[in-house]
């Protein structure tokens, strides 16, 4: 593996750090508390070619690597957790689903808008009944012959009320199990779409997380994703990209919480010296420093994999599973750290140990990313 990066990464990298810095991070405490969407935010990343990253730019993208989508989830992460999964899943899952997928007329249709980030899409996969297990969709998608009609409620849907363009998995034939399951795109202003409720969450307050209704609700038949059937393995391979996005994700919630633990430890003075020369906190981050590099190198080598066109699912759960831990141990030490100041709201601390938890729950719990992880290791 060779980690150096390339001219244009670094190019990428700084542009998201700067933008990270200086853009998201003054309202970034604000949003949080009003559970504010940052809008116009997401705009501004649009124009630096954040939403649509890795997609061709004949369909209007970036034309980046996944190399470089890592580096700026991270840069965006350490800041603004709530911005940065709704870049996720733009990229990720729904830009990639259709780019890898979809037809020409989806792609012209779909993915331009997606890319540039003219639209923002949402990935509904989710159910009151299927979460972990996603095979168990009581959603339902019924042939009509030139349309599907659908019923059904997803839950906890990122990019819920803000999108306006919707990939909704649903069960088309029961009988069939996970091969009766279809993907369409469905637009906002399909009559019988209903958003409903938002989520009052934990942590990622800025992102706007809903449940979402659909009573019959006509999807014509050109809107299907990829053949009859597909719908279930068409999630999971997109997931397991998506992944890699959250894997970064985490990976810049805990380089943030070290970076504000470490600056605060060369501010902070107790015991007649600044608190970074007592070993009980030098000591902290060392840890700190030593698992993001290794949580840095899991998501650059999935990211790798995937540009060089091999396997990357196992990778990417690795990549998940372990900077996910990472961004939660390291972002309660960082509270740790600040004291008294890490549990109130004005220091970035507590944000990000709130942010981090989600990291080990959406695109897969922990304990999927096992059952990826150890269906692999133990498949010969
Ligand atoms: N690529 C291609 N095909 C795959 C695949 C992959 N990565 N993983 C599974 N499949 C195929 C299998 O080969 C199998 O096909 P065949 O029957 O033809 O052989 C089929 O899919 C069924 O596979 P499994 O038997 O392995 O399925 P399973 O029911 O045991 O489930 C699982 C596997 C890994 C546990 C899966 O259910 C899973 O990933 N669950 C978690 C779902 C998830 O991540 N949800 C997150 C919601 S989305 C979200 O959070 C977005 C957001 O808003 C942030």
């Amino acid at each position: 593996m060779n980690f150096e990066l390339s001219e244009e990464q670094i190019a990428v990298r700084d542009a998201a750090r700067d933008f990270a810095q200086n853009v998201l991070k003054p309202g970034v405490i604000e949003r949080d508390n009003e559970q504010r969407f940052p809008k116009e935010e997401i705009k501004q990343l649009a124009e630096l070619g954040f939403m649509g990253m890795m997609v061709d730019p004949k369909y209007g993208g970036s034309g980046m690597d996944t190399v470089s989508y890592v580096l700026a989830m991270e840069e965006i992460s350490k800041i603004d957790a709530s911005a940065s999964v709704c870049m996720s899943v733009n990229n990720s899952l729904v830009c990639w689903g259709i780019e890898t997928f979809g037809t020409e007329e989806q792609k012209e249709k779909y993915l331009r808008p997606l890319a540039t980030g003219e639209k923002i899409g949402a990935f509904c996969l989710s159910e009151p009944e299927a979460g972990s297990d996603a095979t168990m969709q009581r959603t339902t998608a019924i042939d009509k012959g030139d349309h599907y009609l659908v019923n059904g409620t997803k839950n906890w849907i990122t990019n819920g009320s803000t999108a306006s363009i919707y990939l909704v998995i649903a069960q088309t034939n029961a009988e069939a199990g996970h091969k009766g399951i279809n993907c369409l795109i469905v637009e906002r202003d399909t009559e019988g779409f209903v958003v409903g409720a938002k989520e009052d969450k934990l942590g990622i307050r800025g992102s706007d997380t809903h449940t979402l209704m659909f009573q019959d609700m006509k999807v014509p038949k050109e809107n299907r994703l990829g053949e009859d059937g597909f719908g279930f393995k068409f999630a999971m391979k997109t997931l397991s990209g998506g992944r890699i996005g959250i894997a970064a994700q985490a990976l810049g919630i805990a380089s943030g919480a070290y970076e504000f633990a470490k600056a605060y430890s060369k501010e902070r003075v107790t015991f007649g010296k600044p608190i970074h020369e007592h070993q009980a906190v030098a000591f902290k981050l060392a840890d700190m420093a030593t698992e993001i590099e290794a949580a840095r190198l899991l998501c650059l080598k999935a990211a790798q994999l995937k540009d060089a066109g091999e396997n990357y699912d196992m990778a990417s759960s690795m990549a998940k599973l372990f900077a996910s831990k990472v961004a939660m141990d390291t972002s309660v030490e960082a509270v740790q750290v600040h004291g008294g100041y890490g549990f109130v709201k004005e220091y970035h601390v507590e944000r990000l140990m709130r942010d981090a938890k989600i990291t080990q729950i959406y695109e897969g719990t922990s304990e999927i990313q096992k059952i990826v992880i150890s269906r692999t290791i133990l498949k010969d």
